[in-house]
């Protein structure tokens, strides 16, 4: 059994996620960040096969096993260990990126993805999962400007592709209401940042 804690951090591209998630890995202690897809060696070369743009032939179901197969890799080799050893692992994004984004926005199913993700997780889900809401055409407007951002094969997607996916991760956020909190990502980074660091430490005084 693991002492740690598990957080996760979701929400469409260009939410910010990755800039807070970075602020508030730096404000606790002992945390460990990591991402998905990717964090481990394995994990990034299966994030390069899917997210790259030359790979137009990709079908969604290789999409979402590729992810599953990533976070497999990831868990077993990051983030199971470090829960083991008691420390709060802060992932960017985990199984509910799989359900809004293949399950939803690509039409596969939530419940069939989370099936084909069940083999890789075994039930471990996170604690507490932070939602960073913002509409999807400001998100995408971040992005375009985020000059330092690779655009990915996702990144292309048109717009009514990424509204399905905050669609999809509003029926996450009506199913699990305990697990998931919403933070209203289109304030300040200091207002973001303030409101996701409540919500953290009001989770971890719980333990
Ligand atoms: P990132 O830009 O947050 O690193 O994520 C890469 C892209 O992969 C992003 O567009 C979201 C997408 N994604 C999925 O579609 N399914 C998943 O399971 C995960 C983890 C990410």
């Amino acid at each position: 059994m693991s002492n740690g804690i598990f957080i996760t951090f979701e929400g469409p591209d260009g939410a910010g996620k990755s800039t807070i998630i970075d602020l508030v890995a730096n404000q606790l202690h002992d945390a460990l960040l990591t991402r998905e897809p990717g964090g481990i060696e394995i994990a990034e070369q299966i994030r390069k096969v899917i997210l790259d743009k030359e790979n137009t032939l990709m079908d969604p179901r290789t999409e979402a096993l590729l992810y599953a197969a990533a976070r497999r890799q990831h868990l077993i080799e990051k983030v199971k260990p470090a829960l083991a050893a008691g420390r709060i692992v802060l992932c960017d994004r985990f199984v509910d990126s799989s359900l809004a984004y293949q399950g939803h926005a690509r039409g596969l199913g939530m419940d069939e993805v989370f099936t084909i993700n069940q083999f890789a997780i075994e039930n471990l889900m996170p604690e507490l999962t932070i939602y960073f809401d913002i509409e999807p055409e400001v998100g995408l407007k971040r992005i375009n400007k985020n000059k330092d951002r690779e655009i990915n094969r996702l990144d292309l997607e048109d717009l009514a592709f990424h509204q399905k996916v905050r669609e999809g991760y509003e029926i996450l956020m009506n199913r699990f209401p305990d697990r998931m909190k919403r933070v209203d990502a289109s304030g300040s980074i200091e207002e973001v940042l303030k409101r996701t660091l409540q919500i953290v430490e009001e989770k971890l005084a719980e333990k």
